[in-house]
This record gives structure tokens, sequence and C-alpha cells, in this order.
């Protein structure tokens, strides 16, 4: 009896210990949930759910109205502290919005400009429509853009001149209707993926909107348009280009020498 009683007395610390070493290691792996997130951006990932029309439907069961950490919401990743180190950790900012064939079906809300830490964005393949907000040219963080296979409309230049950190950007099977691409020159010099495939886009390519394009540009496609005019000299400078997509379109006249 008094030796049993020693036993259990001694396993209990033990168990007591594994446990707490096994909540740690459980806790400790999956840190970056645990931080709440930034109020702002909780509050900018509610209104963009509040301006879909199904948005709190689809994703209910983890956009929770109550949670305190939108971290752990569907298709939304955070980011700890800038500073590093566990301790330093307060907020968590969002970094990913991937949300791509979740039928969406609405506007995408002038709130996600004010993620401002946000490097992917992916809404593509749903039902999202009307213009794009200009509001998300603010994303001087973004690396990827992509709201591809949506019926969204209206110019693109005002939402993406200022995504200067932007490396993919793919607008493709949308209505979008800009009319010249040089309202998009120089919004990035970093870009190497630009679709605009499938839109509506009219209007001359210009020499400033293709050149605005730097160095690192490896694939654009412009097929699927209403495109018409030359085509552009500086076209056939971007020399990292890969993959160059102009059918059906209605360009005229030669192609230049390059
Ligand atoms: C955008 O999303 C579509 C569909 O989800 C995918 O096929 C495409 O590769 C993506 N584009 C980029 C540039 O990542
Ligand atoms: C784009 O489409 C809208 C709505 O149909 C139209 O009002 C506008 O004039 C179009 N813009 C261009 C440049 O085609």
């Amino acid at each position: 009896m008094g030796a049993f009683r020693n036993k259990a007395a001694s396993f209990f610390p033990l168990a007591a210990c594994c446990a707490a070493f096994f909540l740690f290691s459980v806790v400790g792996s999956s840190s970056p949930t645990l931080a709440p997130c930034d109020s702002g951006d909780q509050q900018a990932l509610r209104e963009f759910a509040r301006s879909l029309v199904n948005g709190w439907t689809v994703l209910s069961s983890t956009w929770s109205k109550e949670s305190s950490s939108c971290c752990s919401w569907e298709g939304v990743t955070c980011t700890e502290g800038i500073n590093g180190g566990a301790a330093a950790v307060e907020v968590a900012r969002v970094t990913d919005l991937r949300l791509p064939g979740r039928g969406l079906d609405g506007f995408i809300s002038s709130s996600l400009g004010r993620l401002e830490q946000l490097a992917n964005l992916d809404l593509s393949r749903n039902f999202l429509r009307g213009a794009l907000p200009p509001e998300l040219s603010g994303l001087v963080q973004l690396h990827l853009l992509n709201l591809s296979f949506n019926a969204l409309s209206g110019p693109v230049g005002p939402a993406i001149a200022g995504l200067t950190s932007a490396r993919f950007i793919d607008l493709s099977s949308n209505y979008f209707n800009g009319t010249d691409l040089s309202e998009l020159g120089g919004f990035t010099r970093s870009i190497q993926v630009l679709d605009l495939s499938m839109n509506r886009f009219s209007g001359q390519i210009s020499d400033e909107g293709i050149s605005g394009c730097g160095a690192v540009l490896r694939e654009l496609y412009l097929d699927d348009n209403s495109f018409s005019g030359d085509l552009p000299g500086s076209l056939f400078d971007l020399a990292a280009l890969e993959s160059l997509s102009l059918s059906s379109n209605s360009f005229s006249g030669f192609c230049p020498r390059g």
C-alpha cells in the first residue's frame, strides 16, 4: 500500500510534466496563430467579409465575429513582429489572404488597402464583381495579386499603380476595360509575371507602358483583349521576356525589328 502510494506520487509529477511538455510543443509549433491579430487588420478583414454577399456564410466556420485572432481564420496568414524574438510579439499582422475558389460573391472592399503588411492576395476563381478599389494601390508590400477568373470590371490602373513590390499580377478572365497600358506604366520595375489576358482592355499599348515594366518581366499575357495599334518597339527590349502572348487582339502594322 505504502509502496503503491509512493509510486503514484512519483508518477503524477512526471505525467504532469509530460503533459505540460506536450502542450508546450503543440502551442509552440503553432505560435503564429497565437498572437492576437492587429485590431486594424482584423477590422479590415471583417469589412471585407461584410462587403461580400455571402462572406460570413461561406467563411463562418473559422471567421468568427468574436475571435480575437484573425490569424487562425481560413485563408489568413500572419507574420509576427518584425523585431523578432517570441517575447517581442504582441500583435501579428496579416501577410496573406488566400481564398481561391471559395464561391465568394460581391464587391472587393476598399478596407483591404489597409492591410499594410499584405504580401499575397489571392481571390481567384470566385464571383467577385464591380471595380477594383483604388485603395489597393497602397499595398506597397504586395508581392502577388491574383484576381483571375472573377467578374471584375472597370479600369485597373488606379488600383495597381502603387504596387511597387509586385512580382506576380494575374487579372486574367475578368471584364476589366482600361484603355491604355501606359496607365500601368511605372507601377513596378519588379514585375515578373503580368497576365491581363481575357479582359476588355482596349486602346494602344504605349512605349511608356511597356518600358515602365522593368528588366525582370518574364511573362506577359495580353491575349483576348481589344488592344489595337502598332506593337511598341519597347516590347522587344524586354531582355528577360520568356513568354509573350498577344493573340486575339486588333493589333495592326508590322512587328518592329527586334
Ligand atoms: C492565379 O490563380 C489561378 C487560379 O487559381 C492559377 O491558375 C494561376 O496560376 C494563378 N496565377 C499566378 C500568377 O499565380
Ligand atoms: C468600361 O465599361 C464601363 C461599363 O460598361 C463603361 O461605362 C466604360 O465606358 C468602359 N470604359 C472603356 C474605356 O471602355
